[in-house]
């Protein structure tokens, strides 16, 4: 097997800009601010950073409403700094992947200030409108707390625009050719100012049959929606042969494998089924999650690759879990007062908090985690074991400032607190004087320390992108063992989600001289032909031998 691609085995770390480091002391984090915080990724180990939207926005959706694709919130730096930003990570081997949501704008982009004012003007069909509301396209809005359906009224047209997610971000028209060489401009645009690749924002959404005028039927026919992206990927490839484009699709789990495009759309594409699922086991201390997501995900070997995650800066999605499960995520998981459920889907915490903050569970789900195959997302904070602020709206509950020391604002910034974008967690288990960067920086036995411990572990086993894999046959139902085997060497993945300590022996068959502990604090005990693992409440051990 050839050497896989870069981002075949990647782990992709997940910041926003407007609350990783404030460069300037105006309680906005800035590209300058993250610039000084390259050398705290680069040590963690990373080989990519997702940078959530930064572009002029009236953040009315933390910047997933974009008002102009081709600049920079000036309160977070300028296009130079961006480009500095993207410089300073390249020079330590991090690659830079941008959002871009081209499923909607923000109803203050000009395009749509056009479009509404003039029906004449080409920017009109660059959205999808209305006048005859009966017997348009009707579906659920994505965002049901806030918004009744799919179209809303405006006054400046007199007609109604389509939009899947909040009134504000009107949906694109991506059936328009017009509409589709606007984005791949702000494809090429990027690049050329240091992007290696982009996760693309509602992918999903953005192929979903879309609400018309009877006159413009044709307009918005999509034809074959995977086209659009198969032209995106041959724009970034034309550009930049290893850029990657990564596809936000949280589809139902058969329809998957289409957003790989049989190899010629996304490079990538976030594992949800598998989100939902090993988050849930970890904390239900039962491993059958992780069989049943094997079970419903397609085999996407060869076309592309899953990036699975914990957590990310949205609710945690519970949808592709089976009913009862769902229903059981929804109290087992949630705050006391049901404050944390939101979207009738999930729940607005953050890893740490569905883990009761304990170190030991948060460390073992990402030992599961670095041990499945495909690439790994993590989302910042997540390594040090943050906790999300529920007095906050809807999901900014999980966006609060990275916690970097005890300082004010946990070092964020030197602003007083209330000018920050977000204030600082300073109350409760996870305040910022208790869980930061600074403690754990240099204790061994910290989250922090071991999360840096399972980046290099992953860096150090090949095996996981390129062996074949298979989950072994335990005794305890709280206990996961999965094999990989490579090139002559077994790799075995063993970890142990129970309270209590359990013991597993299963088949290693390897030479027992060669036998190397990876990672994890777990015990063993090699026998001929196998191995006994001794695994101590949410321990993990990785072990790996020459197969004899
Ligand atoms: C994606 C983003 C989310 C945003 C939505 C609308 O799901 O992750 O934060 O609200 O798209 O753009």
């Amino acid at each position: 097997m050839s050497e896989p691609d870069w981002y075949e085995d990647a782990t992709i770390y997940s910041l926003d800009v407007k609350t990783f480091n404030d460069g300037d002391g105006d309680g906005w984090g800035d590209f300058r601010g993250a610039i000084e915080r390259l050398d705290y990724l680069d040590e963690l180990g990373v080989d990519a950073l997702w940078i959530r939207p930064f572009y002029p926005s009236p953040l009315r959706d933390n910047g997933y409403d974009v008002a102009d694709y081709y600049g920079v919130d000036d309160r977070l730096g300028s296009l130079a700094d961006f480009r500095e930003f993207a410089d300073r990570a390249h020079e330590r081997g991090i690659r830079v992947i941008t959002d871009l949501v081209f499923n909607h704008t923000s109803n203050e982009h000009e395009w749509f200030r056009r479009a509404r004012e003039d029906p004449e003007s080409e920017y009109h069909d660059y959205y999808l409108w209305t006048s005859h509301l009966a017997d348009a396209h009707q579906r659920g809005n994505i965002f049901p707390e806030y918004e009744d359906g799919v179209w809303s009224y405006d006054e400046v047209a007199d007609k109604h625009y389509f939009h899947q997610f909040y009134g504000h971000q009107p949906d694109l028209n991506v059936a328009n050719p017009a509409v589709r060489e606007e984005l791949y401009d702000v494809l090429r645009f990027w690049l050329d100012r240091g992007a290696d690749g982009f996760r693309i924002d509602a992918a999903h959404p953005m192929l979903m049959p879309k609400g018309h005028d009877a006159t413009t039927l044709d307009e918005t026919d999509l034809g074959d929606p995977i086209e659009l992206f198969k032209e995106m990927r041959r724009v970034v490839e034309a550009e930049q042969s290893d850029a990657v484009l990564l596809a936000e699709a949280d589809d139902e789990p058969e329809h998957l494998d289409y957003y790989f495009g049989d190899g010629e759309a996304f490079h990538l594409q976030f594992n949800f089924v598998m989100n939902a699922h090993l988050t849930y086991a970890v904390g239900v201390k039962d491993t059958w999650p992780l069989q049943r997501a094997e079970e419903v995900l397609p085999d996407v070997s060869g076309v592309g690759t899953w990036v699975n995650f914990l957590r990310n800066h949205d609710e945690w999605n519970l949808l592709k879990l089976p009913e009862e499960a769902f229903e059981h995520a929804r109290g087992y998981f949630g705050d006391d007062d049901g404050d944390s459920w939101i979207f009738e889907r999930g729940h607005r915490l953050r890893l740490a908090d569905l883990y009761d903050g304990d170190p030991g569970r948060i460390a073992v789900a990402h030992s599961l985690l670095f041990s499945l195959p495909g690439s790994v997302a993590l989302q910042s904070g997540d390594e040090i074991g943050m906790g999300a602020d529920l007095s906050l709206p809807e999901r900014e509950a999980v966006r609060t400032p990275m916690q970097w020391d005890d300082s004010p604002n946990g070092g964020f910034s030197t602003a007083a607190p209330e000018e920050c974008y977000n204030p600082a967690v300073d109350e409760g288990p996870s305040a910022y004087d208790r869980v930061n960067v600074a403690a754990q920086r240099g204790d061994p036995d910290s989250l922090l320390s071991r999360v840096e411990a399972l980046v290099a572990a992953r860096d150090a086993c090949p095996e996981i992108a390129r062996g074949d894999y298979r989950a072994l046959e335990t005794d305890h139902k709280e206990t996961r063992v999965h094999r990989f085997e490579h090139d002559g060497t077994v790799l075995l993945c063993a970890h142990n989600l129970a309270d209590g300590y359990r013991e597993e022996v299963v088949g290693f068959d390897v030479d027992p001289d060669t036998v190397e502990h990876v990672v994890g604090d777990g015990e063993h005990h090699v026998a001929e032909g196998g191995v006994t693992v001794e695994l101590d409440a949410c321990d993990y051990a990785w072990l790996r031998g020459e197969k004899r």
